[in-house]
């Protein structure tokens, strides 16, 4: 579905990531770790496209397409939605201009969203600007709702449990459970969204099984594998026993 190779990315001037290689099969879902800085936001704002992140060598294919030639737009329009880590407010635009987007001309959709609002008791969100005025966990479950409603095919989720209380988290890993349910396509044929999902604490592993997960330190992945193991290692040993194991393991 995407594979990111040899991404050296600037911005400002500075380059922030060198040489990321991370590769994401159809149907996959994989986890990021890595601590506060390491380049994790940098790495998809490139895959989604922001201009001032500017790639200097490498190279990010999906389905097949160069996705550096792209603007942010075609991106969407290929299937790729991101729930941003901080999300902008946006003044004057109800959560609903944008959920009516998705269910234009799809009578379907319209039921399927409806019914998505009252599960995920959303009904007091849809009416009011979005992101104006909410506390940062609202924040995170409205983002997130529009995950759900999007349903794109390669979804990125920047720290969807970061500063997130129990009964949030909860909520946030059910609109996960949602977003990862295999889903008809426009051929009947049922198929499973892809994902890169960034934790820092990895509570949201919790709600799901991730394939593989990818730890990045000072803009580099330094070590892959088992995400349940990995987060284990994480949180007994500190993020350099996950390094010094993964060249241990190369040693080998
Ligand atoms: N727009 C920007 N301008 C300047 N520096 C930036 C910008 N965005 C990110 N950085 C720098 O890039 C590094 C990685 O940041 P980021 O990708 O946000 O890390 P993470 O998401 O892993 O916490 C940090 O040192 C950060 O200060
Ligand atoms: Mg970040």
């Amino acid at each position: 579905m995407i594979d990111i190779r040899n991404l050296h990315v600037s911005v400002e001037g500075k380059e922030i990531l060198h040489n990321v290689n991370i590769t994401i099969l159809d149907g996959e879902v994989h986890a990021l770790f890595g601590p506060n800085g390491s380049g994790k936001t940098t790495l998809i704002m490139t895959i989604i496209g922001y201009p001032q992140f500017k790639v200097t060598k490498g190279e990010i294919i999906y389905e097949g397409k160069n996705l550096l030639n792209l603007e942010v737009d075609e991106r969407a329009r290929l299937g790729i939605g991101l729930a941003q880590q901080r999300p902008p407010t946006i003044k004057g635009v109800k959560l609903r201009s944008i959920i009516d987007f998705y269910s234009k001309n799809n009578p379907e959709k319209v039921d399927y969203i409806s019914k998505q609002i009252e599960k995920f008791e959303m009904q007091d969100f849809v009416d009011r600007e979005i992101n104006a005025n909410l506390s940062g966990g609202e924040i995170k479950r409205s983002e997130i709702f529009q995950m759900v409603v999007a349903s794109p095919k390669f979804f990125i989720l920047d720290e969807p449990d970061s500063g997130i209380d129990p009964e949030f988290l909860g909520k946030i890993g059910g609109m996960l459970t949602e977003i990862l349910k295999p889903k008809k396509n426009q051929n009947q044929i049922s198929t499973k969204n892809t994902g890169l999902i960034i934790t820092h604490t990895g509570d949201i592993l919790k709600y799901f099984d991730a394939n593989q997960a990818h730890l990045m330190m000072g803009g580099n992945i330094v070590c892959t594998g088992n995400p349940k193991e990995m987060l284990k290692q994480i949180q007994q040993h500190g993020y350099e026993y996950c390094v010094r194991c993964n060249r241990r393991k190369r040693e080998l």
